[in-house]
């Protein structure tokens, strides 16, 4: 019987315990615009649900992105360093960092996720599929605040990986669910992990683009309804992590573009008069009233470049697709 090795999960605690937190959500429910933070979407029902929309003909991002990387590999391969430390946030799976670790020849590979469930089944089979490459994990909620602790510094150290440039993979446009001012503070975090890494380090990252209405919409309200049971399902979510009472069928999906803010915005919309109860407190929801739940940024090329500029990047590259829906970036530190 041969032994496996083992994958090394490190994981930071931003000392938010769970009362913090729960004090956070039901401040959010409490506001004149209630909210529910996007981050409550990924139970394990949540993700499913995320992992199908993604295979819906409306939801164009990750499809866009991955044309985006066939038509562009060539010029990928030119810009970027070879033989890098890859640094995935958001990893989920690794499907999508996986084939990449190969295109670029990285020896080094670190998975960040907020949920460490998965990671090491993940990492399984990063190592199956780019067998010889050292690969770890990192469980860390990065929405708050994005370091390398001391243990991973460590591991980089064991694996000669913490001199070597570093590709830090943003896909997906994630960073749509944040602020601007949440973005640009996150992509300063992000250029600091760069900077670590030396010449030729940098940041590669998918962003959505503003594009026709009917588009966007299409994308964030499909008619087969599983962006719709996505919004509904944080409402199980939280019900057991907060022990609030939801009836998730008492609420309705709504998506729309909020064109001043340039922003998809999803909420819950009460179908009734409801009381929504929580250890300490309650609301009463009228018809109609609603809890917002996400903001999906659209970002113009331009204004996104700017971003990364003020972040540190210099020397932006940029790819996109035909009908230029989507754009990928290659920013270097
Ligand atoms: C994860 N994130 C980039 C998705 C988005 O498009 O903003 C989440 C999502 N929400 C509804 N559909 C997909």
């Amino acid at each position: 019987m041969t032994s496996r090795p083992s994958i090394p999960i490190f994981s930071v605690s931003d000392g938010l315990n769970l009362e913090v937190e729960a004090l956070e959500f039901y401040q959010g429910l409490s506001q004149p615009q209630a909210s529910i933070a996007s981050k409550y979407f990924y139970s394990t029902l949540g993700s499913r649900l995320f992992d199908t929309i993604t295979l819906l003909d409306e939801y164009y991002p990750c499809r866009t992105e991955k044309l985006i990387f066939n038509r562009s590999e060539d010029s990928l391969r030119v810009h970027l360093p070879q033989k890098a430390l890859f640094i995935d946030l958001g990893a989920g799976d690794c499907a999508k960092a996986s084939p990449l670790l190969a295109t670029f020849k990285s020896f080094a590979y670190l998975a960040i996720d907020i949920s460490v469930t998965h990671l090491s089944r993940a990492l399984r089979v990063v190592i199956q599929d780019n067998p010889g490459v050292k690969v770890a994990g990192l469980g860390c909620d990065f929405s708050t605040r994005l370091t390398l602790p001391a243990e991973v510094q460590q591991w980089l150290t064991a694996n000669q990986a913490n001199y070597s440039p570093r590709i830090v993979f943003y896909p997906g446009s994630s960073i749509g669910n944040f602020s601007p001012n949440n973005a640009l503070s996150l992509l300063k975090q992000v250029h600091a992990i760069c900077a670590e890494g030396g010449n030729g380090s940098g940041l590669l990252i998918g962003v959505d683009r503003v594009k026709e209405l009917a588009v966007l919409q299409a994308a964030y309200d499909d008619s087969l309804g599983v962006t719709a049971a996505f919004n509904r399902s944080m409402l199980a979510h939280v019900n057991e992590r907060f022990a609030t009472n939801f009836s998730p069928n008492n609420w309705s999906h709504q998506a729309f573009f909020n064109a001043s803010q340039s922003r998809i915005e999803m909420h819950l919309k009460s179908t009734d008069q409801q009381l929504v109860s929580w250890p300490g407190g309650e609301r009463l929801f009228a018809p109609g009233q609603t809890i917002h739940t996400e903001n999906s940024y659209k970002w113009e090329p331009g204004s996104f470049a700017r971003l990364l500029a003020d972040a540190g990047f210099s020397q932006v590259e940029h790819f996109t697709d035909p009908q230029g829906w989507f754009s990928l970036f290659w920013a270097r530190a």
